[in-house]
């Protein structure tokens, strides 16, 4: 892209309206901006892969939480894998590849505040928002640090087939534990007992969710790691084993709610000394390191894989997002800004990748 003529067009998505209940396609608004001209210290990047992630549900809500919404008017918040197509910073130059937070938008002009340069020959730059990025990291911190996840010990995960799920199960086998996952579909449950190496799986849609994991966790559970709450989270509870741990990660079933949730039975938390811990990932960026250290080990040997549900065009963030609260998409969920340099062109219809 070096010498290239910049693009003048900057594809936006922004907040149009906070969401009642589930978001629809008219919360947002698709709009084309002018690009700016760059200044003294800024950097230019073109949008590769834009992650879609659950979190962004809660940033779209008036409510402050652990992080202030977008405000209405403004551009959806999210991470990104972009290449640099212009510089005035000497740190960085075209054809970089980069790991940033420049949101729903084909370009971004700003000083270079947190990127993090990307190696190509490492792991597939996408990784870097998915198994190798802030997803991996949850799942590695969530299990090994929150939930002191011990070989023999039987680990239980939901939305097991999902960028953290998908991950806890494969650290938790690599780390010599059983691992049962809880996803919505047959094709979700088959995917992480014969690719994944999971030892069981249970899909919660599927009748009696107690029954079905009891099932598939003779001894118990040790670590319960919590991706979606409510009456997933309650069955899990009734199996929980003396000194087990519950680290809740996410209450994906909670966040298009618009009443206050029923709340599961906590008596067995008590009865059997149990832990539950809410934790943030970003809060635990001091163990980045020796999660890349790890996972991307793991990740170049095939041992901890991972699956992609890559879809086409900023246009279409929007349903894409919609349908991840759903449960539509199978895998880290990724839109395609724009051409990725270090992969060959993807056949029209084979969007989903998987190692
Ligand atoms: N604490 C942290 O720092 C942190 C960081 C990252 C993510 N998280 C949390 O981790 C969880 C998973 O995130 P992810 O990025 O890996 O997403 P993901 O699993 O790739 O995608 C979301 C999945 O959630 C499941 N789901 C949706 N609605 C549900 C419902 N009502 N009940 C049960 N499951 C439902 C669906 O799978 P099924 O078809 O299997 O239902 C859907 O595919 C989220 O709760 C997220 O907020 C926490």
């Amino acid at each position: 892209m070096a010498g290239s003529i910049l693009p003048t067009v900057n594809r936006q998505v922004l907040l149009r309206r906070r969401p009642v209940g589930a978001p629809t396609n008219d919360d947002f608004s698709i709009v084309d901006s002018a690009v700016r001209d760059v200044r003294d210290g800024e950097v230019v990047r073109r949008t590769i892969y834009l992650s879609l992630d659950p979190y962004m549900r809660g940033r779209m809500n008036e409510a402050r939480s652990y992080a202030k919404p977008v405000a209405l008017g403004e551009v959806m918040v999210g991470g990104t894998v972009s290449e640099v197509i212009q510089s005035r910073d000497p740190a960085f130059t075209p054809g970089d590849l980069v790991l940033g937070m420049d949101g729903w938008q084909s370009l971004a002009v700003s000083a270079p505040t947190n990127l993090r340069k990307l190696d190509p020959n490492v792991a597939p730059i996408s990784t870097a928002l998915g198994v190798l990025g802030m997803p991996g990291l949850t799942a590695y911190v969530g299990l090994l640090d929150i939930g002191q996840a011990r070989s023999g010990e039987t680990v239980v995960v939901s939305a097991a087939s999902g960028a953290v799920g998908s991950a806890v199960g494969q650290i938790a086998r690599l780390k010599g534990c059983r691992a049962v996952g809880i996803a919505g579909s047959r094709e979700k449950c088959d995917y992480v007992v014969n690719d994944l190496k999971f030892d069981a799986a249970v899909n919660y849609k599927d009748g009696n969710l107690v029954h079905a994991l009891r099932e598939a966790c003779p001894n118990g559970i040790d670590v319960y790691f919590d991706n979606v709450g409510g009456a997933v989270l309650a069955a899990a509870i009734r199996l929980i084993n003396r000194g087990a741990r519950i680290p809740l990660s996410g209450q994906i079933s909670n966040y298009n709610a618009t009443e206050p949730p029923v709340g599961p039975n906590l008596v067995p938390l008590i009865v059997n000394r149990a832990l539950i811990r809410g934790f943030l990932a970003s809060d635990h960026f001091d163990r980045y390191e020796a999660f890349l250290k790890d996972c991307g080990a793991w990740v170049r040997s095939g041992e901890l894989r991972y699956r992609e549900d890559i879809v086409e065009g900023l246009d279409n963030a929007p349903q894409a997002f919609i349908g991840l609260l759903e449960g539509r998409n199978f895998g880290k969920l990724l839109v395609r800004v724009s051409p990725d340099p270090t992969r060959p062109v993807v056949t029209p219809g084979l969007q989903t990748r998987a190692t």
